[in-house]
C-alpha cells in the first residue's frame, strides 16, 4: 500500500506496449503510478489507479493530475508516453492526421506536463520523461513521417527547454529517443521491414525503452537528455 514517502509517477498511453511496461517498471521502482489511456482497465494492484481519457483532451489531463493527488497526495514524475504514428508522403496527410498526431503528440504532452508541474515544484523537484523517435534525428527516406518529425521534434526541443528552465529548482526533463519497436503499434508482417531499417539489423524490445527510461529517473545528474535507444539509427546508416 501507498506510504507519505512513496514517490507516485503518472504514465500515459499505459494501456498497451510500451506504456504498459512502464507501469510495472515503475512498480517494480517503489512508486505508486496513475495509469491512463483511452480505453485503460482497471487495475488489481492497489498502487495502480487507472483513469481512462483522450488525452489530446484538456479535461483528461484535469482529472488524471486531480485523481493523482487525490489517491496518492503527491505527483513526482510524468511519463509522457501516449503518442500516435501516421507515415505517409507529405502531402497525403490529412486535416484529421493532423489534429489527431498534434493533439495527442503535441497537445497531450502540454497540458498534462503543464497541470502536473506545480505538483512536482511541491516535492522539491521531480522528473518529467517523454517518448519521442530516432527519426526525428534520422529521417528516413522509407518512412516518410513528417508529422512524428514535426511532434516528436518539438517534444525534444520543449524537453531541453523545460529542463533548463527548471534546472535550479529540482525538476529534471528527458527524453527517450526509440527506434522501431516491436509493439502492437506494428503489425507483424511489417517486422521485416522495420528491423532491416536498423544499422543493428534488428528492432529493439519494450524492455530496451524501459530501461531507459528509468535509468533517467534515477540519473540525479542528467537533465536536458534525449536518449537515442535505436539500435544505431540516429548514429547513421
Ligand atoms: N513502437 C515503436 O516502434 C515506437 C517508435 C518510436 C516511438 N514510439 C513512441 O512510443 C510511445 C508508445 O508507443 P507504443 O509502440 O507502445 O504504442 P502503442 O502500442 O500503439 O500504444 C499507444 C498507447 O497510447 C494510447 N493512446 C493512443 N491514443 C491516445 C489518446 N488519444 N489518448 C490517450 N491515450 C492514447 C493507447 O491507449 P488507448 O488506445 O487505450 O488510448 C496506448 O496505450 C508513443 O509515444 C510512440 O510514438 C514508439
Amino acid at each position: 500500500m501507498s506510504t507519505q514517502n512513496q514517490k507516485v509517477a503518472i504514465v500515459t498511453g499505459a494501456s498497451q506496449g510500451i506504456g504498459a511496461a512502464l507501469v510495472e517498471g515503475y512498480r517494480k521502482l517503489g512508486h505508486a503510478v496513475v495509469a491512463t489511456s483511452r480505453t485503460i482497465a482497471p487495475a488489481d494492484d492497489a498502487d495502480v489507479l487507472t483513469v481512462q481519457g483522450d488525452i489530446a483532451d484538456p479535461a483528461t489531463a484535469e482529472r488524471v493530475v486531480t485523481a493523482a493527488v487525490e489517491r496518492f497526495g503527491r505527483i513526482d514524475t510524468v511519463v509522457n508516453n501516449a503518442g500516435v504514428f501516421v507515415a505517409k508522403p507529405f502531402t497525403d496527410y490529412t486535416a484529421e492526421d493532423y489534429a489527431t498526431v498534434t493533439g495527442v503528440n503535441v497537445a497531450g504532452f502540454f497540458r498534462l506536463t503543464q497541470r502536473a508541474l506545480p505538483h512536482l515544484l511541491a516535492q522539491g523537484g521531480g522528473h518529467v520523461v517523454s517518448v519521442t523517435t530516432s527519426l526525428v534525428d534520422a529521417a528516413d527516406s522509407r518512412v516518410p513521417s513528417v508529422l512524428a518529425s514535426l511532434t516528436k521534434g518539438g517534444l525534444q526541443a520543449a524537453t531541453k527547454s523545460l529542463a533548463i528552465e527548471y534546472a535550479t529548482r529540482g525538476v529534471r526533463v528527458n527524453a527517450v529517443s526509440p527506434g522501431t519497436i516491436r509493439t502492437p503499434m506494428h503489425a507483424p508482417e511489417t517486422h521485416d521491414f522495420l528491423a532491416a531499417l536498423h544499422p543493428v539489423g534488428r528492432m529493439g524490445e519494450v524492455a530496451d525503452i524501459v530501461d531507459a527510461v528509468l535509468f533517467l529517473e534515477t540519473a540525479p545528474f542528467v537533465t536536458g537528455e534525449i536518449l537515442h535507444v535505436d539500435g544505431g539509427m540516429s548514429a547513421g546508416h
